[in-house]
């Protein structure tokens, strides 16, 4: 697939200047009584919701002619009314005529919004012809559970709907890979007529998310986690406070976190706050990718700006790079890969900077100051127990530095190897138990051993640590492994794993912006959300 255009530009073109009126955050009610979707409204107006959207199929004694002008009276918020049958995904099973009185009811009663289907948007739209109130809208409504169509038949929906009268057109589509939000993007960016565009499902996350960036009217935020009222709808909450929704606009630049899985990631929480806190136009998502080479090419305008890389990523994503830090090449694994103004996609690994640089600063601690400009590693010996990515990290960072590197691995081979790439020297897990040349060593960990829920297991016998200046250890589910206490206890300086990940970030952020990582601002977050 081509670049696509999705540029600042191109939504000047659809609107002749920048959206006028910002999206809209509608929440859904979800009660199956009036009384618990009266609570519910009072709760969406308390998060801060725009509108909330009722959902009369979800009650279950509904009588329109007394529960309609309740809920629309009441309302703390302009409201949207869905009717939603069975046939179009919902819960009504019932008449048809009696589903659309009971709409244009909620019409007559005040509502601003109705939702039909585009299936029987003609025949509603023609009863309800020249008794529109002012101020008041049809949403025309198109679901698909199954997939996201072509791009071409997206269109050709889109006119059906316009020619149905709509006054707004509603697109809901399934992602089965998150570039199908793309082909959304476009319609909302293009269109003439104000559209909402939804890809359903946990793929289809960024369609909710960047609504205002590609000129969606409205996105739905759900009142609670447990009550979504379609597939992969996010919090209200999460919109406001962890996406920034109400700062996105049409020039935001894109970050996000590739990987698979990758909702449990803290990243976002991170990085919007820290644009938030100097005011930086831009926003920092969760993107789903199963496919790396298809998401680069997908969302290749500058506006995606930037992103961090997680497992299974990062070594495919190497191969769509255009230029990858020489460090990072030699180990193979990038997690930051940055957008250059010319489109060109740069790649680091910060990992190794963060572990590095935090067993830098720990001997720093230990040995007061060093001459400016040169590393406290240099001429150490540094032991790096494992040889897989983490271990890479590590053994390449501290040659760098110009350390003496052992590396130390179960299966001895995989030691050897990568030992010989920096002139090092290799051996197996048990040969590090009595390897002591000198005193003053350090110790670095990137096996799993001693990793939850095995809290029990460490790598290296606590009478080894005796030979060890400072211990670093990898792992940071425990914050303090049975290795980095039993070091603790020997005198040793030691270097925590949640270390490694905060610094990393640091250097992520210095390479998305160009400016100082708020570090304060990220360890209070870790701290809390840890
Ligand atoms: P990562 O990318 O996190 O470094 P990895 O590439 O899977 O993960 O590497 C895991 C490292 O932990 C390897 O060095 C592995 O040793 P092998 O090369 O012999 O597999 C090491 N490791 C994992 N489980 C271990 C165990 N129970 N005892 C010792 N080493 C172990």
């Amino acid at each position: 697939m081509g670049s696509l255009p999705f540029t600042t530009s191109d939504l000047h073109t659809s609107t002749g200047g920048f959206l006028s009126s910002p999206t809209l955050l509608c929440t859904p009610l979800m009660g199956t009584t009036v009384d618990q979707m009266l609570i519910e409204m009072h709760k969406a107006k308390e998060i801060g919701a725009d509108i909330v959207e009722i959902r009369l199929d979800c009650l279950r004694n509904f009588n329109p002619n007394s529960d309609l002008q309740i809920l629309i009276k009441q309302s703390p918020l302009p409201t949207l009314v869905t009717y939603r049958p069975v046939w179009e995904g919902g819960q009504y099973e019932g008449d048809e005529t009696k589903r659309q009185d009971a709409l244009r009811s909620a019409m007559e009663l005040g509502a601003n919004y109705i939702d039909i289907e585009l299936e029987v948007a003609h025949e509603f739209n023609n009863s309800i012809y020249e008794k529109k109130p002012d101020n008041f809208k049809v949403i025309v409504s198109s679901h698909n559970f199954h997939n996201t169509p072509s791009a071409e038949a997206i269109g050709n929906l889109v006119a059906r709907i316009q020619a149905t009268g709509a006054d707004i057109v509603k697109i809901a589509t399934t992602a089965l890979d998150i570039t199908d939000c793309a082909r959304i993007f476009q319609i909302t960016v293009h269109s003439q007529v104000p559209t909402i565009g939804i890809v359903m499902g946990e793929r289809g996350l960024i369609s909710r998310l960047l609504s205002p960036k590609f000129g969606g009217y409205l996105t739905y935020g759900a009142l609670e986690a447990g009550a979504i009222s379609a597939p992969g709808q996010p919090t209200a909450r999460d919109l406001l406070d962890l996406y920034n929704f109400r700062l996105i606009r049409p020039d935001t630049k894109v970050y996000g976190i590739i990987g698979k899985p990758v909702g449990h990631s803290k990243s976002p929480l991170l990085f919007n706050a820290a644009f938030k806190s100097v005011g930086l136009n831009a926003v920092y998502v969760h993107f789903l990718v199963d496919d790396v080479e298809k998401f680069f090419n997908t969302y290749s305008s500058v506006d995606f700006s930037g992103c961090s890389c997680t497992i299974p990523h990062k070594e495919a994503a190497l191969k769509c790079m255009d230029e990858i830090d020489s460090i990072a090449k030699k180990i193979g694994a990038i997690n930051n890969i940055v957008r250059k103004p010319d489109g060109r996609l740069v790649a680091f690994n910060t990992d190794y900077i963060g572990s590095i640089s935090g067993i830098e600063d720990g001997l720093r601690g230990l040995n007061g100051a060093i001459p400016a400009g040169k590393s406290p590693l240099a001429g150490k010996l540094f032991v790096v127990l494992g040889a897989g990515g983490a271990g890479k990290s590590l053994v390449y960072g501290a040659a760098q530095k110009g350390a003496r590197v052992v590396c130390a691995n179960r299966t001895f081979e995989r030691a050897k190897e990568l030992a010989d790439k920096v002139g090092g020297q290799a051996m197996t897990l048990e040969e590090v138990e009595n390897f002591h040349p000198e005193e003053g060593m350090i110790l670095a960990n990137t096996t799993s051993v001693g990793m939850k829920p095995n809290v029990d297991d460490t790598p290296i016998s606590k009478q080894a640590l005796r030979h060890y200046c400072l211990v670093f250890d990898a792992i940071y589910t425990p914050k303090e492994t049975r290795l980095l206490r039993e070091a603790k206890e020997t005198g040793a300086a030691v270097v925590y794993g949640t270390e490694m990940l905060i610094r990393q970030g640091f250097e992520q952020y210095k390479n998305f912006t160009g400016l100082p990582a708020p570090e304060e601002l990220f360890r209070e977050l870790m701290e809390k959300h840890a």
